[in-house]
């Protein structure tokens, strides 16, 4: 987001290191030869954030991708949910909403997920929170139990991606946010 990365831009004015915003391929022709043409506001990536209004999450590329990889992995199991209730096949269903409750790993994720967005990191916690419901109803071979907490999990997905969206910002960027530096990886702890 270009007002985060403006934000970072004064934290950080005094070091002559910082350079948050790089500078975008020069394309040849006509356009390039102008200076009258702002290379940001042509760029197609700030054109989609401009018009996204939900609120950014900070995140560098590892963890952005990282967050992605979950995500799709949240929705293979909603999908693996669904197949098995055609069927009742209760053990599929207990592995897959598990992947989706509250364990230390999703909570270690979503805290460092949130940690430069007020309110994302709670947001998560109750989803798998949430999420924990149709564990306790497949253990129980309640079809119509599952059935109902899988309403209530994808409404958690709904909402969540109703106010948020990525921000991919450098390492330097996400340690001005936080105050603390990024992870080296997503899973382990943020602080040595
Ligand atoms: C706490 C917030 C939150 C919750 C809860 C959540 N998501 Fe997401 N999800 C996100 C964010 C943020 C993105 C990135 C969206 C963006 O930048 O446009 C995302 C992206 C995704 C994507 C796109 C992945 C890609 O490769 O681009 C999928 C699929 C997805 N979520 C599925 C789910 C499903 C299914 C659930 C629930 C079972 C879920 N999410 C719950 C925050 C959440």
């Amino acid at each position: 987001m270009r007002s985060f990365r403006l934000l970072v831009a004064l934290l950080l004015g005094g070091c002559s290191q910082a350079a948050p915003v790089p500078a975008p391929p020069v394309a040849p022709g006509p356009a390039a030869a102008s200076p009258a043409v702002s290379t940001s506001a042509s760029d197609p990536r700030d054109q989609a954030e401009a018009m996204d209004t939900r609120t950014p999450v900070p995140l560098t590329p590892m963890m952005a991708t990282h967050q992605k990889e979950q995500m799709r992995d949240h929705l293979v199991a909603v999908d693996e949910i669904v197949t098995a209730l055609a069927t009742d096949d209760w053990p599929t269903m207990q592995s897959a909403a598990a992947r989706l409750g509250s364990s230390p790993e999703n909570t270690m994720m979503c805290e460092h997920m949130g940690a430069a967005t007020p309110g994302f990191t709670g947001r998560g916690l109750e989803f798998h929170h949430t999420a924990d419901a149709l564990s306790t109803a497949a253990q129980a071979q309640d079809h119509a139990g599952v059935v109902k907490a899988l309403a209530a999990t994808l409404s958690a997905c709904t909402k969540c991606h109703a106010d948020f969206r990525q921000d991919i910002v450098t390492g330097p960027e996400f340690a001005v946010a936080t105050g603390t530096p990024p992870p080296t990886h997503p899973a382990a702890p943020a602080t040595p």
